[in-house]
């Protein structure tokens, strides 16, 4: 297996000394008693009461967790709406005029709402969806930027219960269509356009070309975001508009089961398939909203700033509904990081006061290599705890980021989870744990996650296995799109967990240490992960595999410095095709089907692909030449030639 070679490799990944949080975060952290771990466990599945409190029940559950086997049913019985608790209650807590969300354009640009103007348009904004004909269980797909519409939609779905499907803007025409086309979506909010380093980037022209694709009907709104007027189309609708229209009218939150769907997210795994993960209304926001509070150490008098785009399930679970739920103030930033300076991020958080910051290693790598100057330069003590998540972090970044970022003093937070656990799971409690820089930490209090070997068995510290949750959590999904038995049924579990009642295979490597934290290694399927984002190997060698002039193609992952891992594309050209122009063109079939995220780093032309006898692609081989590790033996090849050209062809490249 590929990938458990390059596992074993990071296993050596040294853990830096481990650091305490300082006493004065200690003293006034959201949870500080060391005993929550013994008091969860001993209570099981109870103790997630203690999540499920800090949300406000239209009715209340009769059982914590209801159903034997898959699904099960968190919070049973119970019934709530998630617009109402990221909003109303606050507005009716006497908090009207706290900010809830501070955007960042443009340079020079930015806008807040406090939490009754954000109720407000949320309210006008669910009456519009209403109006256009959206009824509760429809799925309505936001193809939209960072921009302050994208949380008022989602809130406005969650309010008459709609699922929202958010498609990463930067997923391309095709991307949106399959997502649309699979969830049956008849509903989509989109923009005409948004900035990018200060130039406009056109989405419309992406949407309408997706939408030529739909056996459906669409039904869509424009935001004007670019503020030029897109002319729109017989079915289309202005945002603003439609606000306006409905101004200053009210929607009744629509009380949902605890156990109905709050929205959709697509994620990327083995099958190249992305997938539709479904989350629950009740216990995804009980665990996001607990995991806010006691990981991400959340006050509703903070100003917080999660940078992940809500494209994605940090963005979701950490930009909007953890923190709202909370009551606290959550900023949005449209931008890069690095435009118009390699200080933005800084200059955002001085200027903000930020409070708690949670971005990921691939960010503060780049921080790293341009330099500590630019954090120095600004007053960066309104932060009190730092997070990170993604990816693993490895100790000289955790350590840089604590150093130079935190002062030397925050709690730097590892943060593991995934799309389909919907919250974190595994890192410590700032303000109980000591810190393991290169370690996540242990399963939050009320998880069970274990690391195991091949049969299922508990491996010895030290040793590398793959990562196991062996109980329910609350913030699992209700089960994939299609496949209501999913997480009885996924194949192939690699590990044996037929010992289990019940276990969830997370398709991650890790170590574990005497002390219960797990370093996390990276997955063991064909998963890549590229700056934070998820794409699968088969998806990207798919799209390449399409190009005219491609004979054949493989998609591994490479390391990369700065963002992790690389997509490394090797391509057998058809005959007569010109290397330059084929290069082009796979990027371009990447970036159409993909996103430009997922181009490949380095296409590597050889004349075949490494094959065994029974002529399957040796992807392990691939991986090792673009990790440059010793390849061992080659003879089970057919082609062993190819072997040495590949080489040297991939060092002409580099
Ligand atoms: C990886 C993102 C190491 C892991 C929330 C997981 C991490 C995948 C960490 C999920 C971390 C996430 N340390 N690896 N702290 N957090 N990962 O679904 O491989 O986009 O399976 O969710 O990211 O990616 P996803």
């Amino acid at each position: 297996m590929p990938s458990e070679d390059s596992a074993e490799q990071s296993a050596r990944a040294a853990v830096g000394a481990a650091v305490d949080p300082p006493p004065s975060f200690v003293e006034q952290a959201n949870v500080s008693d060391p005993g929550v771990y013994e008091g969860f466990a001993e209570n099981w599945p109870d103790c997630w009461e203690r999540a499920a409190d800090l949300l406000s029940w239209a009715e209340p559950y009769d059982e914590v967790l209801g159903g034997a086997g898959p699904p099960f049913r968190w919070f049973d019985g119970g019934r709530l709406n998630a617009s109402y608790n990221c909003l109303d209650r606050h507005v009716e807590n006497g908090r009207k005029n706290q900010v809830a969300l501070t955007w960042e354009g443009r340079l020079g640009e930015s806008r807040t709402y406090s939490y009754l103007e954000l109720y407000r348009e949320v309210n006008e904004f669910a009456a519009a969806l209403r109006d256009l004909g959206v009824e509760e269980d429809d799925v309505v797909t936001l193809y939209l930027p960072m921009i302050p519409e994208l949380p008022v939609a989602m809130l406005a779905c969650a309010r008459i219960g709609a699922p929202h499907s958010v498609v990463f803007a930067g997923f391309s025409a095709d991307a949106l269509a399959a997502r649309m086309d699979d969830a049956d979506s008849e509903y989509l909010i989109t923009c005409d356009g948004y900035y990018r380093r200060g130039a406009p980037v056109h989405q419309k022209s992406k949407a309408d070309n997706a939408a030529i694709g739909l056996d459906q009907d669409v039904t869509t709104v424009v935001v004007d975001r670019l503020g030029d007027g897109t002319p729109l189309a017989e079915g289309e609708h202005d945002y603003e508009q439609l606000v306006a229209t409905h101004r200053g009218e009210t929607v009744e939150p629509v009380a949902r089961d605890a156990t109905d769907q709050l929205f959709l997210i697509y994620t990327s795994g083995t099958t190249g398939e992305p997938t539709g993960v479904r989350h629950t209304t009740g216990g995804y926001l009980a665990q996001v909203a607990w995991t806010a509070h006691a990981v991400l150490d959340i006050k509703p008098e903070d100003t917080y700033w999660c940078s992940a785009d809500i494209g994605w399930i940090t963005g979701h679970s950490y930009t909007v509904y953890g923190p709202l739920a909370l009551g606290t103030t959550t900023m949005l930033y449209e931008g890069t990081p690095d435009h118009p300076e390699k200080d933005r991020v800084w200059e955002l958080i001085e200027r903000n006061a930020v409070d708690v910051f949670y971005t990921a290693p691939t960010a503060i790598r780049a921080f790293m290599k341009w330099g500590e100057k630019h954090p120095d330069r600004h007053d960066l003590s309104s932060l009190r705890l730092l997070g990170t998540v993604g990816e693993p972090i490895n100790p000289r970044a955790w350590n840089w980021y604590r150093d130079h970022i935190g002062n030397g003093e925050c709690p730097v937070v590892d943060t593991w989870w995934q799309t389909e656990t919907g919250g974190v799971m595994v890192s410590t409690l700032p303000g109980v744990d000591r810190m393991k820089p290169g370690a996540a930490g242990r399963p939050l209090p009320g998880i069970s996650a274990d690391v195991v070997d091949g049969d299922g068995e508990s491996v010895d510290p030290g040793e590398s296995g793959y990562l196991v949750v062996t109980d329910p959590w609350p913030g699992m999904p209700l089960s994939m799109v299609h496949d209501e038995d999913w997480f009885a049924a996924r194949e192939p579990a690699r590990p044996n967990l037929d010992g289990y009642d019940w276990a969830y295979f997370t398709e991650d490597g890790a170590t574990v240490d005497e002390d219960g934290y797990v370093t996390l290694l990276g997955r063991v399927d064909d998963v890549l992960n590229v700056s934070g984002h998820r794409f699968a190997t088969m998806e990207i060698e798919s799209a390449v595999a399409d190009v005219t002039g491609v004979a054949e193609a493989a998609v591994v992952a490479g390391p990369h410095d700065l963002k992790g891992e690389a997509v490394y594309a090797y391509v057998s050209p058809a005959e007569g095709a010109g290397e330059a122009t084929l290069r082009e063109q796979v990027h371009e079939a990447v970036e159409s089907a993909i996103s430009p995220i997922a181009v490949p780093d380095v296409v590597v032309f050889t004349p075949d692909l490494p094959k065994t006898r029974s002529g399957k692609v040796m992807r392990r081989l691939l991986e090792s030449v673009a990790h440059d590790e010793d390849l061992g033996d080659t003879s089970a090849l057919r082609n062993p030639e190819v072997v040495g050209e590949l080489e040297s062809a991939l060092d002409d490249e580099e």
